[in-house]
């Protein structure tokens, strides 16, 4: 597997990529230290889950057969479709915006095919299929998070045309990526990149340090985010309900009152 950066500072292979950036998977193609690595990633995070995933997560992770290797995303996608409609579809890493929010508005998750290096286990700058299928894919079985995604995907291709996705992809940081849940247990992560993280999980649920604030729609439109350390920041949801209703209002006029400042 094309491990060097490509022109883009990207490290996947592109060249055998579709218009809409999918690939195949090669399931074949991994090697035993791959699928070892991946193994001793998913063993570390479900070591850390049931004290700090969000319920709905936990029981998400039951329906998908993924500790022991690479999950092949054909398989996973079958059981997906018949839960929610959704499916994975293979990408080389990250793709532009419209390719990504076009995926979502499908109900299409892109995931990205290659692993990282042994010495990338604790940190990695960025996603592989460890952090994209860990990550993501669970939730995907929950049908209030899935219509949301589906909704968001829609919102993207909107915020394009209206010059907006800096502030929508604010939103999706702070949620999909690093959001938090209050439970009755107490604060819970359901952000990828908190799923999938060694250490940003426990910090995001029970470090003093960081700032937990209620969901607000316009202030995480407003917020900076750093991708290269734990976030100062972070926004707690009631429940994937309460997210869809936040977010279900028409975003034109706060794009436009957010472009004024
Ligand atoms: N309501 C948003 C809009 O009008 C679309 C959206 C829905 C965005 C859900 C994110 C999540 O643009
Ligand atoms: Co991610």
């Amino acid at each position: 597997m094309l491990k060097e950066k490509n022109a883009a500072g990207l490290r996947g292979d592109y060249s055998k990529a579709g218009p809409d950036y999918a690939v195949e998977q090669d399931w074949a193609g991994y090697t035993a230290q791959e699928h070892a690595l991946y193994r001793r990633l998913f063993e570390r995070q479900s070591r850390l889950v049931p004290r700090y995933a969000c319920p709905e997560w936990i029981a998400a992770i039951s329906h998908l057969d993924a500790a022991r290797e690479i999950p092949s995303f054909e398989s996973i996608s079958k059981k997906l479709k018949k839960a929610t409609g959704w499916e994975i579809v293979a990408v080389p890493g990250l793709i532009p915006d419209d390719a990504f929010f076009t995926h979502l508005a499908s109900r299409r998750f892109p995931v990205t095919v290659w692993l990282r290096k042994p010495e990338e286990f604790d940190y990695i700058v960025e996603p592989d299929v460890f952090h994209d299928f860990f990550g993501h894919v669970p939730l995907l079985f929950d049908r209030v998070y899935a219509d949301h995604l589906y909704e968001y995907g829609k919102g993207g291709l909107k915020a394009m045309r209206l010059d907006a996705v800096k502030f929508l992809a604010r939103l999706y940081w702070f949620t999909i990526e690093f959001g938090l849940m209050k439970t009755p247990a107490g604060i819970r992560a359901y952000g990828a990149g908190l799923m999938s993280s060694g250490g940003e999980l426990a910090y995001s649920v029970e470090d003093p340090r960081p700032r937990r604030l209620p969901f607000e729609l316009e202030g995480i439109m407003r917020t900076e985010y750093l991708i290269d350390r734990y976030q100062d920041s972070y926004f707690v949801i009631d429940s994937f309900e309460h997210l869809m209703r936040e977010t279900a209002p028409d975003f034109t006029p706060i794009y436009a009152r957010l472009k004024e400042k």
